[in-house]
């Protein structure tokens, strides 16, 4: 076969240069045609459309066409056509077809509509499908955005460890990472495990977050964000939380809680609506296939500003909606830990639209938070989404020393693992604050699936590492 350079399909359908010569390759979808014309939908990957290989069977090779079955690799040279009935404008005239890889029945994406769950069990295969296509090059284009957001406005792209030794949100939420013989544990006279034998000689885990390093930086340089992989072996299998996920975390001195909430509306908005300007055609085929309400969802969220609203207003629109007699699973109180049923109430049923929840009460947040003069509550900040619940989680960090310390000191937290982080407050302390965006949960917002594992190429969540 003649040796041309190839096309991507997505470049491909946008010519208009018909009768120019022209080289394809990817993956058969599907095959049809009489006993004289066969159609061969072709993808590979570069955008949710096919491209028509149009093929005339008496020209090729008998033995050559019965490998070109659902699922086989094929290059194709041949005329780029217009066309006329295959829903895009340009099409291609077969004049030779080679068969890179072969595909047999039992090709487990065979027919079309296999159920989530089962595509989860084939993971590996997945990406190959319209729906896991579409979402993937949204996943890729939402990172691209956030780069490009916090780089057009000064922020430089920082890279926090992922093995530490502290646990920044002091949930105990850790894995642990050794080199130590799990067999043959050495421990003291009182039974404990040492770990001065260990790899880095002291007992070290996956990061859950990267903020405390961030803040390191934040104070230095300014302005930083964070974007990497965190883990959290929290037992909680529901559709919203992975062990393994990714993480955006900004930080930014001088700023306080007023700025972040700005910052992170702004962010969050510039996301949805890169995803309207540059994925419109794998969020229009989500919204058709899956999600009817997406688009008008995403755009939605452009259109109002978010709600600000203290916690202790938020639990009492709660409490009076259960006065009213609305039911929900988990109880309302001041103190509580909201649900995700809290929240959606909130920003669904309540305010129809983003609410960012403010001062919430210190015990259920991290030592890190700036403190109130209340004394009940810290300056924190979650952004709650429709359909989704939390999607960002953030504060003013405490700045004053001895507050820090005192707190640290509250929740026994070891000041042996510290030092370095309180060091920021002893030299040249500012205000601050930053927050976390959990990047799956902006990916479900945004292609509408409605389970994390269906965002992520691979998901880690319990009992389940495959791949
Ligand atoms: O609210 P979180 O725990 O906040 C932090 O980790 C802070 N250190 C962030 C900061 O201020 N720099 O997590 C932040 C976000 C959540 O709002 C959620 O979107 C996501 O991370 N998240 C998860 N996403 C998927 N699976 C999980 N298990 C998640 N846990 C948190
Ligand atoms: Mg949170």
């Amino acid at each position: 076969m003649e040796k041309m350079s190839r096309t991507k399909i997505v470049d491909l359908l946008k010519r208009e240069d018909f009768g120019a010569m022209v080289n394809v390759k990817g993956w058969v979808r599907t095959r049809r045609g009489s006993k004289q014309v066969n159609f061969i939908a072709l993808n590979d990957g570069s955008t949710i459309n096919n491209v028509q290989v149009v093929v005339d069977l008496g020209n090729f090779d008998e033995e050559m066409l019965k490998d070109i079955t659902t699922g086989a690799c094929l290059s194709v040279n041949g005329t780029l056509t217009e066309s006329v009935g295959s829903g895009q404008k340009a099409e291609v005239q077969a004049r030779e077809i080679e068969v890179l890889g072969t595909c047999d029945n039992t090709y487990p994406l065979q027919k079309k509509g296999h159920s989530m769950e089962f595509l989860r069990e084939i993971a590996h295969l997945r990406p190959r499908t319209n729906t896991f296509g579409a979402i993937f090059r949204i996943r890729h284009n939402m990172a691209m955005a956030i780069h490009n957001f916090f780089h057009d406005r000064g922020f430089f792209y920082f890279h926090t460890p992922i093995i530490t030794g502290s646990d920044c949100e002091g949930a105990g939420q850790m894995f642990q990472v050794t080199t130590k013989n799990l067999y043959d544990l050495k421990k003291d006279e009182s039974g404990s495990i040492t770990y001065d034998d260990d790899f880095f000689g002291k007992q070290t885990s996956l990061t859950v977050s990267g903020q405390l390093e961030g803040e390191l930086a934040a104070t230095a340089l300014g302005m930083i964000y964070t974007f990497g992989p965190t883990f959290r072996a929290e037992n909680s299998n529901t559709p919203r939380h992975l062990a393994e996920f990714w993480m955006i975390e900004p930080e930014v001195a001088f700023n306080d809680i007023t700025d972040n909430m700005d910052l992170a509306e702004d962010f969050i908005k510039y996301c949805v609506q890169w995803a309207l300007n540059n994925c419109a055609d794998d969020v229009k085929f989500l919204n058709d296939m899956f999600d009817k309400g997406l688009i008008e969802r995403l755009q939605s969220v452009l259109k109002d500003s978010f709600v600000r609203l203290p916690y202790t207003d938020g639990i009492k629109v709660l409490e009076e909606a259960v006065a009213k007699g609305h039911k929900f699973e988990f109880p309302v109180y001041w103190g509580v830990d909201l649900a995700s049923e809290h929240e959606r109430y909130l920003v669904e049923e309540h305010f129809k639209r983003p609410v960012i929840l403010t001062d919430y009460p210190k015990e259920i947040k991290a030592f890190y938070m700036k403190q109130n003069e209340d004394g009940k509550t810290v300056r924190a900040m979650d952004v709650l989404f429709p359909k989704i619940g939390e999607i960002i989680g953030g504060s003013e960090r405490e700045s004053d020393y001895s507050k820090l310390v005192s707190r640290i000191e509250e929740l026994d937290i070891p000041m042996k693992d510290m030092w370095w982080y309180l060091d920021t407050r002893k030299f040249g302390t500012c205000p601050h604050s930053g927050f976390g965006l959990g990047f799956e949960r902006l990916l479900l917002f945004v292609t509408g699936m409605t389970n994390i594992r269906d965002v992520i190429p691979f998901p880690r969540t319990p009992h389940n590492a495959e791949f």
